[in-house]
């Protein structure tokens, strides 16, 4: 089946190409001291300058905020049994009047909901050390002052850009009065996921995110980060990929659909990219396609229903499930309310696989980037190396479309992709340990350096 109207939406393998090329490029203008702040592709450094090497242990709270829930998570890390366990966890729901509120609201919800946590745990008297997943774009300035650039995904709580975030945070808990909190590590959920699957597997070096948003991180050499003193070792960068294509570099393979839904987003021209991949896009870019073939009489003999017309009422999940069964796709039309016949419901199939294919493929696209970059900055031929993932729109799509094209356009990496479980909450727990197991091995060296020095002294 043709239908030229999808023709936009399928990139070739070379396409992709050019797309990682250009990619590459943004890299390293966003890596730069001079060119960072004009760069599309931010690649923040995280302060993160270690992943796990199996010896972290310890109590740990960790808070994930990131998408419409909040979550706060009491965390153990076992070293005996190399693993982190979840002791128990709260969920509480970000009202939309919230996201869009004023940002003292957001943050004394947040605090409100932690305080609930810790009298449920019976854990006010204690000062645990905390990590903090906030899975949004920032500028971290050390590992617990981090300031926000912008919000994405649906996020718009004024007074909040341009902040510190922990200081925000603080300030709402002493508003409250009833607990305090002692230091806390800032993480980006990309960084979580990499730092979680890193404790079980210790060559993760990348994490990713395809769900409601969109992004990586990866281990990036020291003298390459122009912007952090400092020659030696390394630091994880989180790209903030989904900006890509904000300066116009993807402007080709941007369809007329691409061009409305970021023209009717509360965020028009940011997070190009993201925008093309993410779980808070695809359902609408299917549902604009939709309309466009019923009002050309392509589909439901040019009948459109007012719910197909309404905003967002086409889900991503709706996608997956489409793309798992033709009995999924009858059911969903019939409750948008539109007439099909059978023709109908494997036209609407195509676009759903047109759609998530073209977002996997600009994934692979992406991360092969990533992936050929750390091999070269090793001088290595080959590369063999781990991803973390998770987000919604990684788990609930087949990824033989991503892998395919990696295979592509990384032939020189072998690549593997674990899947995190809880990895955006139980990373922060893990950011945080490396954090202290650095911090003890400094100490133990500056304090056995000491000693040398005391002996030179008596034998002199
Ligand atoms: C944010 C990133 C985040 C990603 C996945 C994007 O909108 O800018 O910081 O990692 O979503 O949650």
């Amino acid at each position: 089946m043709q239908l030229k109207h999808l023709e936009p939406f399928r990139l070739s393998l070379e396409k992709l190409k050019e797309v990682s090329t250009r990619l590459r490029k943004d890299m390293i203008r966003g890596l730069g001291k001079h060119t960072h702040h004009r760069a599309a592709v931010k690649m923040l450094p995280t302060f993160v300058r270690a992943t796990p090497d199996g010896t972290e242990k310890g109590d740990f709270l960790a808070l994930d905020l990131g998408g419409t829930n909040f979550r706060v998570l009491h965390v153990r890390v076992m070293e005996e049994e190399q693993k982190m366990v979840k002791m128990d966890s709260q969920l509480c729901a970000i009202p939309q009047e919230i996201m869009l509120g004023t940002g003292e609201q957001l943050f004394d919800h947040i605090a409100a909901c932690l305080s609930e946590f810790l009298d449920s745990q019976n854990l006010k008297g204690q000062t645990l050390p905390m990590g903090f997943t906030f899975s949004f774009p920032c500028e971290q300035k050390e590992i617990d002052k981090s300031i926000l650039i912008r919000w994405t995904k649906g996020f718009n709580c004024s007074g909040v850009e341009g902040e510190d975030v922990v200081k925000l945070l603080k300030e709402a808990i002493h508003r409250r009065g009833d607990y305090d909190i002692s230091s806390v590590a800032m993480v980006n959920d990309t960084v979580g996921t990499m730092m979680s699957c890193g404790y079980r597997d210790q060559t993760c070096e990348i994490g990713m995110i395809i769900g409601t948003g969109t992004n990586a991180c990866y281990m990036e050499e020291m003298k390459n980060v122009k912007r952090v003193e400092g020659e030696d070792g390394q630091m994880c960068i989180n790209t903030e990929w989904g900006g890509f294509g904000d300066d116009g570099s993807l402007e080709d393979i941007l369809t007329e659909f691409d061009k409305v839904v970021d023209r009717t987003s509360i965020n028009p021209g940011v997070h190009t990219f993201e925008k093309m991949i993410s779980g808070m896009y695809l359902g609408e870019i299917v549902r604009l396609v939709l309309m466009k073939l019923t009002e050309k009489k392509l589909l439901f003999k040019g009948e459109v229903s007012e719910a197909l017309r309404t905003k967002e009422t086409f889900e991503t999940k709706f996608i997956s499930m489409i793309e798992d069964g033709l009995e999924n796709a009858k059911k969903i039309l019939t409750e948008l309310g539109l007439t099909w016949d059978l023709v109908d419901a494997r036209v609407v199939r195509l676009v759903c696989e047109t759609i998530s294919s073209r977002s996997a493929r600009l994934c692979a696209a992406a991360l092969a980037t990533i992936v050929d970059r750390i091999r070269a900055n090793r001088g290595l031929p080959h590369l063999k190396t781990t991803v973390g993932v998770d987000g919604t729109v990684y788990k609930k799509h087949p990824n033989d479309e991503l892998q395919k094209a990696m295979h592509f356009l990384a032939p020189d990496c072998k690549i593997k992709f674990l899947v995190s479980e809880d990895g955006s909450g139980k990373g922060a727990a893990m950011v945080t340990a490396v954090a202290q197991r650095l911090a003890l091995q400094s100490r133990l060296l500056e304090e056995s350096d000491g000693e040398e020095d005391e002996e030179e002294k008596v034998r002199s």
